[in-house]
């Protein structure tokens, strides 16, 4: 068990608190404020108990140099609208340097303040020590709460850690829990769906939690990978040539050890990449050589909401189609809508199959969405974070 922000004394103390704030934005407007959301109890339970607030995150890839549009001071108004109190944006582009220093000295308790991107400086990537000792003499203590990029090791989500206590917030609790007790120890029947166009990105994990499942639904893009594998004709349907092997490989692993994995049974083909195509439903072994598949098929959602209909826990990463387009989006709705029906504890990996719930406006419905992409993708390979191992134990 790791340690959180209740385990430790915050009153009149400085807490530096890393979050991931790297937020959609458009013209300047933040489109998706669920990371920020996610963050406010941590803040909150922070100031309603008396410590000073040093607040950290990234925004984008600047590449270690100080660019306007990936400035936080649009996380910073919003934030402010969150926690209907006054946050301090300090627009420095060393991030943390004696001027900072001397600000956040003056910080009276209660008082929230939010520092430049941390990506501004090269040295964040780098893990540079140096940098990390400087933003550790900014505060008493380190909060982890930036679940999102927990799966880097860099010097505002690891390094910091070394010259300070490290407690994770609220968030990383929550994330820890949920990903963690499927993982460990799951309510069974335990049944997870990977979906997503790149068999690359998911290998590891449909490795690691073929082990620990009782099924394993495979859909989306990356099927036709393994159909091509196997031998059938995908027509133009997404291809990731560099995993077909790969492919190969995990189809045989799960013969040898008795794993079912469940793969759609007809899907809906098109002959262009648009919502206005030609259309139809067919086998996965009879796909047309001039068209391509787009969704999974009705007979396979009907396979598909058997299984899930007695599982007790639910891994979703991935959907099952082009869900951004309406004709499409079918198979990866009906998934959604049978996961909202269902008693079991249902968790949703971060990235596409979080925007496709959100979408369809079942989001409130799911037990867990994770805040984090590539970081919930690591976590359920069940590889060590550096963000959340750098956390003290209790
Ligand atoms: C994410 O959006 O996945 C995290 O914020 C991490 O961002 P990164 O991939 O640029 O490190």
């Amino acid at each position: 068990m790791k340690k959180t922000v209740k385990d430790i004394a915050v009153t009149g103390r400085t807490a530096v608190v890393r979050c991931d704030f790297n937020v959609p934005l458009k013209d300047g407007v933040i489109t998706d404020d669920t990371r920020i959301k996610a963050a406010i109890p941590t803040i909150k339970y922070l100031v309603d108990n008396g410590a000073k607030v040093v607040l950290l995150s990234h925004l984008g890839r600047p590449k270690g140099e100080p660019k306007e549009e990936f400035s936080l001071r649009p996380v910073a108004v919003r934030l402010k609208e969150l926690l209907k109190s006054d946050v301090m944006f300090v627009k420095s582009d060393r991030v943390v340097n004696d001027n900072v220093k001397s600000l956040v000295k003056q910080l009276g308790i209660g008082q929230v303040m939010l520092l430049e991107n941390v990506r501004f400086r090269k040295e964040e990537t780098e893990n540079d020590t140096e940098f990390a000792k400087a933003l550790a003499s900014l505060g008493d203590f380190f909060v982890q709460e930036a679940f999102g990029t927990s799966h880097r090791a860099h010097a505002s989500t690891a390094g910091i850690a070394e010259f300070l206590p490290a407690v994770s917030g609220f968030l990383i609790e929550k994330e820890v829990k949920f990903l963690g007790d499927a993982l460990d120890n799951p309510e069974r029947p335990f049944v997870a769906i990977m979906g997503g166009a790149k068999v690359g990105d998911k290998i590891k994990v449909i490795e690691n939690l073929m082990e620990k499942v009782d099924s394993l639904i495979l859909g989306g893009g990356m099927t036709y990978t393994f159909y091509k594998a196997m031998g059938y004709e995908i027509g133009t349907s997404i291809l990731d040539v560099d995993s077909i092997e790969l492919a190969k490989e995990l189809l045989e692993k799960a013969k040898a050890k008795g794993v079912a994995l469940e793969f759609p049974v007809d899907v809906v083909v098109a002959d262009k990449f648009d919502n206005d195509a030609n259309r139809k439903i067919c086998p996965v072994t009879e796909i047309p050589a001039d068209m391509m598949g787009m969704d999974i098929g009705p007979a396979s959602i009907e396979r598909f909401d058997k299984i899930l209909s007695e599982a007790k826990t639910v891994v979703w990463n991935g959907p099952m189609g082009v869900f951004e387009m309406d004709n499409f989006a079918v198979g990866t709705k009906a998934i959604a809508e049978k996961l909202v029906e269902s008693e079991a504890v249902t968790i949703i990996g971060g990235g596409d199959s979080a925007a496709a719930v959100e979408q369809f406006g079942l989001a409130d419905k799911m037990s867990h969405i994770s805040t984090g992409g590539g970081a919930s993708l690591e976590f359920l390979e069940g590889k060590v974070l550096p963000g959340i191992d750098v956390i003290e134990d209790i």
